[in-house]
């Protein structure tokens, strides 16, 4: 009798539980604790800490660092809250422009969209002119950069990619000192150019931050600092628009293919124009760069870099240094 007494009454404790942990998880955490300045950010994405540290990292100045250390953005068991007074301490005219526009005091995912959209390029102070840019990085189209030219995806225009060999290096090192990830260090910068009829109509451009995450802008036909692209198939918004697909693990034509031919797409060719001596399967087996894309770079930079050494060695003409990266890479 006292056993069965004893059961009820922790049967009776158990259910208790079980409801106030129910309530508690309808009714969320009590909100009415925190300080007026939080705010609640709705998060409709796959991995929204992922996203909130990249979006609201590029906003901590004077680099970009994490918002979640920084103060800026705080998680309670993945209910996401933005400090405001701790942003505008840190961006303070940038800051005013984010409204809670229905005064739901939350930031709805299209309200902070429009908001990153409206506020990157100024809070990454991205130079104004892709003139200033090139002048900054020390751009010009010469052998210290590597050059890859395609027909790809994100554009019916061709492509001209370059980055400069030097971070192609550094990169493989760091892939056969390191797990085999290719990682570029911190500063790196892709420049891809659209071409339509042999006329630049625009470049698109990633640049590493300081915190591993990559800026994404765009230049118009005219060189001036551009909120998007603007060539077919679609037009897409920068940095909102980009990130879909190069934080995303979907795989895409020509990378998908190579070593072999991509098949034309909906809207026209998807190809890399390389020499045939750079399609090199057993270098593309070993990076499987598309695929792993360890640092959200897309094209197969590492891949094609190497098996231009490779050529290179078959033919004897390859210098000291460079075969020693491959000797450190076992190729
Ligand atoms: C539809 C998917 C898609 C979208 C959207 C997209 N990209 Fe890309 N991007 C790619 C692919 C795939 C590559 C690899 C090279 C190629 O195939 O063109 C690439 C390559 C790049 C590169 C060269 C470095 C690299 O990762 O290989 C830059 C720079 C770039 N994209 C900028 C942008 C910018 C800026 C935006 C937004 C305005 C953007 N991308 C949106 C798919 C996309």
């Amino acid at each position: 009798m006292k056993s069965r007494l004893k059961m009820f009454s922790y049967r009776e404790f158990a259910l208790g539980m079980a409801l106030s942990m129910l309530l508690f998880a309808c009714a969320g955490p009590d909100e009415s604790g925190l300080p007026d300045s939080f705010i609640r950010l709705s998060v409709d994405q796959s991995e929204p800490r992922r996203f909130l540290q990249y979006y609201f990292g590029g906003y901590v100045a004077p680099q970009a660092a994490d918002p979640f250390e920084a103060g800026l953005l705080h998680d309670f068991s993945g209910r996401f809250y933005l400090d405001l007074d701790v942003f505008a301490q840190h961006r303070p005219s940038i800051s005013e422009q984010l409204r809670d526009a229905d005064g739901n005091r939350r930031i709805e995912w299209e309200e902070l969209e429009a908001f990153i959209d409206r506020s990157y390029n100024q809070a990454r102070g991205a130079p104004l002119s892709l003139d200033a840019f090139a002048d900054s990085a020390g751009f010009a189209p010469d052998s210290a950069w590597m050059q890859v030219a395609l027909h790809g995806v994100m554009t019916t225009a061709q492509r001209r990619i370059y980055v400069r060999e030097e971070a192609v290096r550094t990169a493989l090192r760091s892939a056969a000192e390191g797990d085999g990830r290719i990682l570029y260090p911190g500063g790196t910068i892709f420049f891809g150019e659209h071409y339509l009829d042999d006329a630049l109509v625009e470049t698109t451009v990633m640049r590493k931050r300081a915190d591993g995450f990559w800026d994404f802008f765009v230049y118009g036909e005219d060189g001036a600092l551009a909120r998007g692209t603007s060539t077919p198939p679609r037009a897409l918004k920068s940095p909102v628009q980009c990130v879909g697909c190069h934080f995303g693990n979907k795989v895409f034509e020509p990378g998908k293919s190579f070593p072999a031919m991509a098949p034309p797409g909906p809207h026209g060719p998807r190809q890399v124009y390389v020499p045939d001596e750079f399609r090199d399967a057993e270098v593309v087996l070993r990076f499987d760069e598309h695929r792993r894309r360890a640092d959200t770079v897309l094209g197969l930079y590492g891949t094609l870099f190497v098996s231009k050494l490779r050529a290179r060695q078959r033919a004897g003409t390859l210098d000291p240094a460079d075969a020693a990266l491959l000797e450190a890479l076992n190729l």
